[in-house]
């Protein structure tokens, strides 16, 4: 939130493609899976700074398209304020123009405030905007399967251009949405891009167990994360998947140091630069925008009932539960939400200690190693990954070309023409 105030920040880096060119570079240098870019629809001048003047995930994902060849590219694009049809096209686009390598990280979007930029009267409420969640995801991958992967012909003897039995309408007709299709854009690389979900309630786990082929999400500790875990996994079987059909990773700040006391220098440098003020509105930010300075610092939690069940809920529930069963003040919950302490921290070997505790017990399947200040993500590739490589818990190189390949996910097949797809594979 005040990182950008840390004397090695690029203060404009959300604005800045050469920074985010030199961050992908650097991922893909230490053979990381992919970039992820989150994104939101409404912001007042009580946001994040960075959120303030920011790239559209899609538009600098494909200028980064461009930049780097085995990197995956997800984005966050909501599913309560856009259209599937035209989302299903960027994304289909972005595969193409990469090569296989996009994902779009599924968001049905937290703020109240994005309904004032959508010319909506309300932001839907948080279970129908699930329901609407599910429904956008059928229709789009019902369009992303429009064309199998062998339709177009473009015989320029014949004048066959496309073989029309390859064609696929969809004539989708639903609550929410109609959709007739079929989609202008081929069947991509990837088959379909890959897709992510973020949202951590049990509404939002059932959307990733059903439809999603990755997780991004955040717990505090193992314990939690392996309940997580649990959950989310066994909610696959109801939908005839197998575990490893949907991957787990968990966003994770980060500090390397060269020592413990190192590590906690870096850490104060950090928080230092966050004022009580600044911390107040990082929280409020949760909970629609709440204004927390009208309470007293140093007195318990406020009683606040429901508000934030509607926006961020399982960050919010995580809070309310955190501040009831530690007893914490205002100005500790505060602080808490904008300056926690990572939960990876100290010298690579610990770090990587640490990850491979979680990876090897059910914690996750992979981690988004998140923001923080200019050093952290280098020193996290020139430092940890030697070590995680070392001990023959990360790749060395990529194996393909696409992110579906680097994730191990087989090509989903096209629901129209599920055969021929079989015959391929064999
Ligand atoms: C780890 C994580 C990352 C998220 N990233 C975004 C994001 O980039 N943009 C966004 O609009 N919402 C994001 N969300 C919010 C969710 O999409 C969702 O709208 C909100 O959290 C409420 O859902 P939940 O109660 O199921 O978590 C994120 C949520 C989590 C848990």
């Amino acid at each position: 939130m005040s990182a950008w105030r840390h004397p090695a920040a690029t203060a404009d880096a959300s604005i800045n493609f050469d920074f985010a060119r030199e961050t992908a570079r650097k991922a893909e240098e230490g053979k990381l899976d992919f970039l992820f870019i989150a994104d939101g629809l409404y912001i007042n001048e009580k946001s994040i700074p960075h959120f303030l003047n920011r790239f559209e995930p899609l538009t600098l994902l494909s200028a980064l398209a461009g930049a780097t060849r085995h990197l995956g590219l997800v984005g966050t694009v909501s599913t309560s304020y856009s259209d599937p049809f035209t989302v299903a096209r960027q994304f289909a686009s972005l595969d193409h123009l990469s090569g296989g390598r996009a994902g779009w990280n599924v968001v049905t979007s937290p703020l109240e405030g994005s309904a004032k930029n959508y010319s909506r009267e309300h932001h839907p409420e948080h279970a129908l905007r699930y329901r609407i969640a599910d429904e956008y995801l059928e229709v789009v991958k019902g369009l992303w399967d429009s064309w199998e992967e062998d339709a177009f012909i473009r015989n320029k003897a014949t004048g066959e251009f496309f073989d029309k039995n390859k064609l696929h309408p969809l004539n989708h007709n639903g609550p929410f949405f109609r959709v007739a299709g079929p989609l202008n854009i081929g069947r991509t690389p990837q088959g379909r891009p890959v897709i992510f979900q973020a949202g951590a309630s049990s509404d939002g786990k059932k959307l990733a167990a059903k439809h999603a082929d990755a997780i991004f999400t955040h717990q505090y500790t193992l314990s939690e994360a392996q309940r997580f875990y649990r959950d989310v996994k066994q909610q696959l079987a109801g939908h005839q998947r197998h575990p490893d059909d949907l991957h787990i990773f968990q966003g994770v700040s980060v500090i390397v140091g060269e020592d413990a006391q190192d590590v906690e220098r870096q850490y104060q440098q950090t928080a230092a630069l966050v004022s009580i003020e600044n911390a107040l509105n990082y929280l409020g930010r949760y909970f629609e925008h709440h204004d927390f300075s009208q309470y007293p610092l140093d007195e318990p939690f406020p009683d606040i009932g429901e508000l934030g069940g509607n926006s961020f809920r399982s960050t919010t529930d995580h809070i309310k539960q955190q501040a009831r069963e530690r007893g914490l003040t205002l100005r500790q919950v505060a602080l808490e939400a904008a300056t926690p302490r990572p939960v990876f921290h100290g010298t690579p070997e610990q770090i990587a200690d640490e990850m491979q505790l979680w990876f090897e017990n059910e914690g996750a399947d992979g981690f988004i190693i998140q923001g923080g200040t200019p050093e952290v993500f280098p020193r996290f590739v020139d430092q940890v990954i030697p070590l995680l490589q070392a001990r023959g818990l990360f790749r060395k190189e990529y194996p393909g070309t696409t992110l579906r390949e680097s994730f191990d996910l087989p090509l989903p097949e096209n629901q129209f023409a599920p055969s021929s797809q079989l015959q391929e594979v064999v």
